[in-house]
């Protein structure tokens, strides 16, 4: 039997919106299939390679990454900021340019969005968005794939974010609002999603039936399938450092803040973590702590993302193996 790999609309992930429903689906069924069983995609991208750009630092993204495409054949070139800074030797467009004379795929982490949708813009092939200041994509694709994994239908979910409202959170907020479900964002006032990004959001919505709703009021969370926080200070937002403590302090996430959302509540957490400002150690080392699983199937997501975003690049240079796997 082979398996389908999704046909993507679009040629690129830098934000979740960027991603239908189906599609979505469909990557989750393909996530659940290789984490089942990878053995016979070995070898399917053998011949690719997968360049990744980090300008900020990484454990969990660099890693899943490197050895998912390995575990699929590919090679992979690290480049962090220190020895190859994106637009310092060089125009971004020319650095695109270049990589894609030599790299099937390119993943990048960061500062500015702007910089990635440029690079994306020149390069002719597909760009991953490995995190940036607005979004964080693949975390989100991951999170929501773990909570289904428990049983929960997307329609079906509540998931409550509590803290600021950064990059993992807008991607969230996009997650829900293309699969459907309800999003409660509890983040003081001066720590609210992007207006605009949200906007964005609410328009997808509008079809999907997606609930998102934006508050201070911690009570909101009664009910929550799962509560999901993250540092308070996002990399390069160090100095709102004294700002972001004070205003967020009164939403770090405890046991009583546990127990206000209920007992059937996980915690999750996109990591890493700072027991004691964001999260109580008592919570995320609690059995309704999932971030291990979180970190677990990023690289399931994103194994099954490459595989979509590779897979006309895999099927007109097609070696039996692959040709055999990538038909859908
Ligand atoms: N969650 C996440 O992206 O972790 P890293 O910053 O370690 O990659
Ligand atoms: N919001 C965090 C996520 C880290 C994975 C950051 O951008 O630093």
């Amino acid at each position: 039997m082979t398996m389908p790999i999704p046909t993507l609309l679009t040629r690129d992930l830098l934000q979740v919106i960027d991603l239908s429903a189906l599609e979505i689906t469909q990557l989750f069924a393909l996530a659940t299939r290789l984490k089942a069983d990878y053995s016979r995609f070995a070898g399917t991208l053998s011949q690719r390679s997968l360049v990744m750009l980090f300008e900020k630092p990484s454990l969990r993204t660099r890693v899943s990454f490197e050895l998912g495409f390995q575990k699929l054949g590919g090679g992979v070139v690290f480049l962090d900021h220190q020895s190859s800074p994106i637009g310092a030797r060089e125009t971004v467009e020319d650095y695109a340019h270049n990589l894609s004379r030599w790299a099937s795929l390119v993943a990048i982490r960061c500062r500015s969005h702007h910089l990635l949708t440029r690079f994306a813009a020149a390069s002719s092939v597909p760009v991953i968005n490995a995190l940036s200041d607005l979004h964080h994509p693949c975390q989100a694709l991951a999170d929501i794939f773990t909570l289904t994994e428990s049983g929960i239908a997307p329609a079906d979910l509540h998931l409550a974010w509590v803290g600021d409202g950064n990059n993992v959170c807008i991607s969230l907020i996009e997650t829900v609002a293309t699969l459907g479900g309800k999003i409660t964002v509890v983040t003081p006032p001066s720590c609210r999603p992007s207006a605009e990004l949200l906007r964005v959001a609410q328009g997808r919505s509008a079809r999907s039936g997606a609930c998102i709703l934006c508050t201070a009021d911690l009570d909101a969370i009664t009910g929550a399938d799962a509560v999901y926080t993250d540092v308070w200070v996002s990399m390069g937002e160090e100095s709102l450092a004294a700002e972001k403590t004070a205003a967020l302090t009164p939403f770090r996430v405890d046991r009583a803040l546990m127990e206000r959302a209920g007992s059937k509540a996980r915690f999750m957490h996109c990591l890493p973590a700072k027991r004691g400002e964001e999260v109580a150690a008592e919570v995320i080392d609690s059995a309704r702590s999932i971030v291990f699983d979180q970190a677990e199937n990023r690289m399931h997501i994103q194994n099954a993302l490459m595989l979509a975003l590779l897979k006309n690049d895999v099927a007109a240079q097609a070696s039996p193996i692959a040709r055999t796997t990538m038909q859908s």
